[in-house]
């Protein structure tokens, strides 16, 4: 029975230092609900002389990663460094050493996730990977626990508080993109490149590293398709608003027998859909699997306390398993019969705003080729501009097959009198 667990942080920056403070501040609650002593022994950082939340003292500093992971008494290894070396060698060396690692580390789990899940089965340890996709909402120990004997069939997820924050500024606020991005930076949401959020990679990564482990195979967000919120205007926002939508970046994983496809999008959804109401950083995953039907998780998904939650999480659940001497690691199978789908097969909804000239015939051009491309239209827009300039069509069709929008919308723009690139939205639920 072990009733002192040991842990070493290597990455002192927000998490690290917030988690580092939980661990002080919560000790006493901690081994009351436990029975074990949460002792955290060592912390690595290459750069001492930034301002944290609280300075370890002395003796607990290291700049020396390998001072943790030689340490015999550590059990844990909590790893908050980021990006893919060294954090690829030290969870390896952890896990290899029969330490348990929690990581938040989303951009190398996106890519290693199978390797280090199955490395902490043979080794007898335990990869805690909480606090990588999600923020605080306990999506990974759902899967690996509550719906463990379900067959996951959907997952759609608001995966980025970022880019969820500077969409609902722009629809609520109406500030321009610009604006709203510098407060998300400013609130400590945005990653240290901010195109990472607002390219949708950001949320490409999160849902790899859960579809990985949903679906029991191995994939990276090179798999998919994405497309980020660079090109939502605000116009798009208030046609959407007045169709009855609210336009969402969205991460999307859906299962028909053994093929799986991914996308990362924005997207258009409905006003009563339950993820329209997600606002802010605020982050949301919706499920839907065999047994438990559908389900919605919700939570803070951006910001230093909200990570620390679910480092925390993880380490306490270590803790407990080590308390009570049972298995660490857990069985980690890759299912071979789980293909991924060509990004240009993928079926849905769309919103397409056409800028054309107001002339006569326009309408009747634009459909045919549409009609031609086997995509059938479900409402039309136009509003009454100045007729001197392009005017806005907004159509929202049945469902269709991305290859033939794409084909249709490349031939509708050679049109001479299309005057700008078409936007097209996929539509969701
Ligand atoms: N930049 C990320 C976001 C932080 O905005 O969601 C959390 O992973």
């Amino acid at each position: 029975m072990k009733e002192k667990i040991s842990i070493g942080i290597i990455g002192y920056g927000t998490v690290g230092s917030n988690t580092a403070v939980i661990l002080q501040e919560k000790n006493k609650i901690f081994a009351s609900h436990t029975g074990i002593e949460f002792q955290l022994k060592k912390v690595c950082d290459n750069d001492w002389s930034r301002k944290r939340e609280w300075m370890p003292p002395a003796a607990m500093r290291t700049s020396n990663y390998n001072d943790i992971l030689n340490d015999p008494e550590i059990d844990i290894v909590v790893e908050l460094i980021g990006k893919f070396q060294p954090a690829y060698n030290i969870i390896k060396k952890s896990l290899m050493q029969k330490k348990a690692v929690v990581t938040a580390n989303k951009f190398l789990l996106s890519k290693k996730l199978t390797e280090l899940l199955t490395l902490a089965n043979t080794s007898s340890s335990y990869l805690g990977f909480e606090a990588s996709v999600a923020g605080a909402i306990p999506v990974i120990k759902v899967l690996r626990e509550s719906f463990v004997g379900n067959r996951i069939n959907s997952i759609i997820g608001i995966l980025n508080g970022t880019t969820n924050y500077i969409l609902s500024s722009m629809s609520e606020k109406h500030q321009t993109f610009g604006d709203a991005l510098k407060s998300a930076q400013k609130l400590g949401y945005a990653e240290s490149n901010p195109s990472l959020d607002i390219s949708g990679r950001d949320s490409a990564q999160k849902l790899a590293i859960i579809s990985t482990y949903a679906f029991q195979r191995a994939i990276s967000e090179d798999n998919f398709l994405i497309e980020g919120i660079e090109k939502i205007e605000i116009r798009d926002i208030e046609f959407a608003r007045e169709l009855g939508y609210r336009v969402k970046l969205l991460a999307i994983a859906k299962r028909t027998d053994d093929m799986v496809s991914l996308r990362v999008h924005p997207a258009l959804i409905p006003v009563n859909h339950m993820l329209s109401d997600v606002e802010g950083v605020y982050n949301a995953v919706y499920l839907e699997g065999d047994l438990f039907g559908k389900t919605l998780m919700y939570g803070e998904g951006a910001g230093g306390k909200a990570a620390s939650s679910a480092v925390i999480a993880d380490i306490i659940e270590i803790g407990r398993k080590l308390f009570l001497k049972s298995h660490l690691s857990e069985r980690f199978i890759i299912n071979p019969r789980v293909n991924l789908q060509p990004a240009d097969r993928i079926e849905t909804r769309y919103y397409l705003r056409f800028t054309a000239i107001d002339r006569p015939r326009v309408l009747a051009s634009i459909a045919d080729i549409l009609g031609k491309n086997r995509i059938s239209i479900a409402s039309v827009m136009q509003k009454e501009e100045n007729p001197e300039r392009a005017v806005p069509i907004v159509m929202l069709t049945h469902t269709a097959i991305e290859k033939n929008v794409r084909d249709a919308i490349s031939a509708i723009d050679k049109l001479s009198y299309i005057r700008q690139p078409t936007q097209i939205i996929r539509v969701e639920g």
